[in-house]
């Protein structure tokens, strides 16, 4: 008789939609490609102090023979724990880029990714359908094969929500880094990225539009903002003002740093780097600073591109064994 009475009841619980919708983590999202936004286990449930700090250094816009050895010097003398130089994340326009520039990127083991070819906001769901085409046919047409191409960054941080994602969905790309969260900016609550799979309580974004459709298997990257002298900015350069010297830009970057390291999450860190930070000697001299010194003073910190910080998250390995992850070889 129990029997009889629990399954029917069981039956219900199981397919009342609020149930279905519901992520829940090792049960109905796995890795590696499902990820709950609010899962309070770090990846492959290591401890904090065994995950290797990811740091994501991005660039957006315009990428051509003028601008790409402002970028590239960054990195230079800086080597990763397993001795190999980092690389860097680039989300094109087409707009001002040189696509020989983006395929000598590649070559040189770089992430191309994509935004939109004006680097204007598409208007509508047909705009952001046109908008990843055809940068993913100017992509690929420069010899960057399709299936390396999978990530996309909204212009200026705007998140074009379903929209957007139908274009991610339709165009076979992967993931976003749009999404600017003021909600979860704290050293105890930075998110590791997450897929769309269940969209009930998903992040708002601050800017733009938030997805309101589920969408399985694609990740978003949210971008913490930054905070300066009590100042609260998105990106880099709308904190300019605040920073006069190349120790302020450094402490920038270094305090937002911190918090991801020193937090309880230890979620990767994504420097967003607009092509203006840049163009400003001071703030260029810090943030060459903030990434020798990170690299100097941390064994368990690692600059890696999107794609390889999505490589970590789907097959976790803890900090000492890094070294040997296939994915972040050179
Ligand atoms: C590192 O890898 C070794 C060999 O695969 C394994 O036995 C060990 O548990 C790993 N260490 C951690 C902390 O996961």
């Amino acid at each position: 008789m129990w029997k009889l009475a629990v399954t029917p009841l069981a039956f219900l619980l199981l397919t009342a939609p609020g149930v279905l919708s519901q992520c829940r983590p090792g049960d109905n999202c796995k890795l590696p490609d499902c990820r709950c936004w609010d899962d309070t286990q770090l990846p492959g449930s290591l401890a904090a102090s065994d995950i290797p700090q990811m740091v994501i250094v991005s660039f957006e816009y315009g990428i051509n023979s003028a601008n790409v050895d402002s970028y590239l010097e960054l990195f230079d003398g800086i080597t990763n724990p397993n001795g190999c130089q980092p690389k860097a994340t680039f989300f094109p326009t087409e707009l001002n880029t040189d696509f020989t520039v983006i395929k000598s990127l590649y070559d040189g083991k770089h992430e191309i990714a994509m935004t939109t070819p004006t680097g204007a906001i598409p208007l509508d769901a047909d705009e952001w359908k046109k908008a990843f085409s055809d940068m993913k046919a100017k992509i690929s047409g420069a010899g960057v094969p399709e299936s390396e191409v999978i990530g996309t960054r909204g212009p200026e941080l705007y998140c074009g929500g379903n929209d957007q994602f139908d274009s991610i969905k339709e165009n076979k790309l992967v993931y976003d880094s749009t999404c600017v969260t003021l909600e979860y900016t704290d050293k105890n609550t930075f998110l590791w990225p997450f897929t769309y799979d269940y969209i009930e309580n998903t992040p708002e974004c601050t800017i733009g539009k938030t997805p309101t459709m589920a969408y399985p298997g694609m990740w978003q990257f949210l971008v913490a903002d930054l905070t300066f002298k009590g100042t609260k900015c998105a990106s880099p350069s709308a904190c300019s003002l605040e920073i006069v010297d190349s120790q302020d830009a450094f402490d920038f970057f270094y305090n937002s740093f911190a918090l991801h390291y020193e937090g309880t999450t230890k979620a990767p860190f994504i420097l967003y780097i607009d092509p203006l930070w840049l163009s400003v000697e001071h703030q260029r001299q810090g943030t060459k600073q903030f990434l020798e010194f990170i690299r100097a003073a941390f064994d368990d910190t690692w600059i890696v591109t999107t794609q390889q910080a999505l490589a970590w998250i789907q097959t976790p390995v803890a900090s000492v064994n890094a070294t040997d992850f296939q994915p972040w070889e050179c």
